[in-house]
């Protein structure tokens, strides 16, 4: 062993040592990031196709999103929502027209914007829609992944992500992903959201049947339901547009949003919505500590003037199509399927050749970061930053390691 691979080896065996082993993480330990690009701390280089899960859409230390950080660092970064600070209202104001939506309501992580939605929209069943009390269901899909909470989790179908996590919260019924009748079937009079998300990424990157977003937004439209679109890994410029769901042509009552909204230096979340929808809240019945905070809110500005040139979106389009064709070409060549749309795709190993996790390990080993996602299935998300240059140099190793 190299002095290089022991100060690798000994960071591992110290994270080991001192955490729950929720994560079972690639033994790499980074050090630096710039761009598409981390470093090691034996100055190993890698290609970051996994993005934070798309939180980094703008790469590492993207300049104009460290300039805002650095520029609120120097003024104020916390006030709580007791006051109101003169990032606030900027924030809001700018998230709220790149929704095309009335309001906006920001929080931190993913899971407290999807327990945003799914508070706000049982009290609009309550006190708008006129459902009995204690009788408000969501419908979601099965395979989702909208997070960690003890809510959240009473609706996965991922035993992983729920089994001992119990008691359940109840109020939620789970239909299969794409299937419109299943969909007509659940909605009841009490029902009042279907929560889904566009494409369903830690499943696989599961894009729908085409047509089904939009059937399953005249279905909320005959049955007075609200359509909460969870945009918090398939929005923000992921799939070639600002939310994934515009490629359905279909506007949703609700945008859930996170990762991106914090240009990979701070967690950001939010809601969107109109003010009949988010309008039900009152002082005092919901709300965060840190959310909207000014640093938060300066950072988050930034991204949304950054997605409002419409630059990022036209990159994932464009290179997106150059990341599937080269996907596409390795089809029988030792991947089986490759979903996806923009620079976000799910692609299966063959099983007989190896794991997904083995692949990512043999692909870090090439300098390249991916990660598995259930059994041989591999999600690959480039920095929206990414060059074609790097896109190809990437294809090239998953080309490598697929071959016998
Ligand atoms: C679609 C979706 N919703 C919600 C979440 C939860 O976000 P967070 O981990 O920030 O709580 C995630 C995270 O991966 C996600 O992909």
């Amino acid at each position: 062993m190299t002095s290089v691979d022991m100060r690798t080896s000994g960071a591992l065996a110290d994270a080991e040592r001192w955490t729950a082993h929720n994560y079972h993480p690639l033994p790499v330990v980074i050090a630096e990031g710039e761009g598409s690009w981390v470093v090691d701390i034996d100055g190993r280089r890698y290609l970051d196709f996994l993005a934070g899960y798309s939180a980094l859409n703008f790469g590492h230390r993207h300049p104009g999103l460290i300039a805002a950080a650095h520029a609120q660092l120097d003024r104020v970064t916390l006030t709580s929502r007791a006051f109101v600070h003169d990032q606030f209202a900027t924030f809001c104001r700018e998230l709220a027209e790149l929704c095309g939506k009335d309001l906006v309501l920001p929080m931190n992580t993913g899971a407290e914007a999807v327990e945003t939605a799914i508070k706000v929209t049982r009290k609009w069943g309550y006190q708008v829609k006129g459902v009995e009390a204690e009788r408000a269901e969501i419908v979601v899909a099965a395979d989702n992944f909208h997070g960690r909470t003890t809510t959240i989790v009473s609706f996965s179908t991922d035993p992983d992500a729920r089994a001992d996590f119990g008691p359940y919260t109840p109020g939620f019924v789970v239909v299969p992903y794409g299937d419109l009748a299943a969909l007509a079937d659940a909605i009841t009079p009490n029902t009042v959201a279907v929560l889904m998300e566009p494409i369903q990424g830690e499943a696989g990157v599961l894009v729908p049947p085409e047509g089904y977003f939009a059937g399953v937004r005249a279905l909320c439209d005959d049955h007075n339901v609200l359509f909460v679109a969870d945009e918090i890994q398939s929005g923000l410029g992921r799939t070639g547009r600002t939310f994934a769901i515009e490629h359905e042509g279909v506007v949703p009552d609700m945008y859930v949003l996170g990762k991106a909204l914090g240009g990979g230096i701070v967690p950001v979340s939010a809601v969107a919505a109109d003010r009949a929808v988010l309008g039900v809240l009152r002082p005092g019945e919901h709300g965060s500590t840190f959310g909207g905070n000014p640093l938060a809110c300066a950072v988050g500005t930034e991204v949304v003037r950054l997605l409002a040139t419409g630059e990022y979106q036209r990159r994932s389009a464009r290179l997106g199509e150059r990341l599937h064709d080269g996907l596409t070409a390795l089809v029988g060549q030792g991947l089986v399927a490759v979903r996806g749309r923009g620079l976000w795709a799910g692609i299966d190993i063959d099983p007989a050749l190896m794991s997904g996790r083995e692949a990512c390990e043999r692909l870090a080993d090439r300098g390249v970061l991916a990660k598995d996602t259930h059994g041989s299935t591999i999600r690959l998300a480039p920095p929206l930053v990414v060059t074609a240059d790097e896109l190809d140099h990437a294809l090239i190793q998953l080309a490598a390691i697929l071959r016998p």
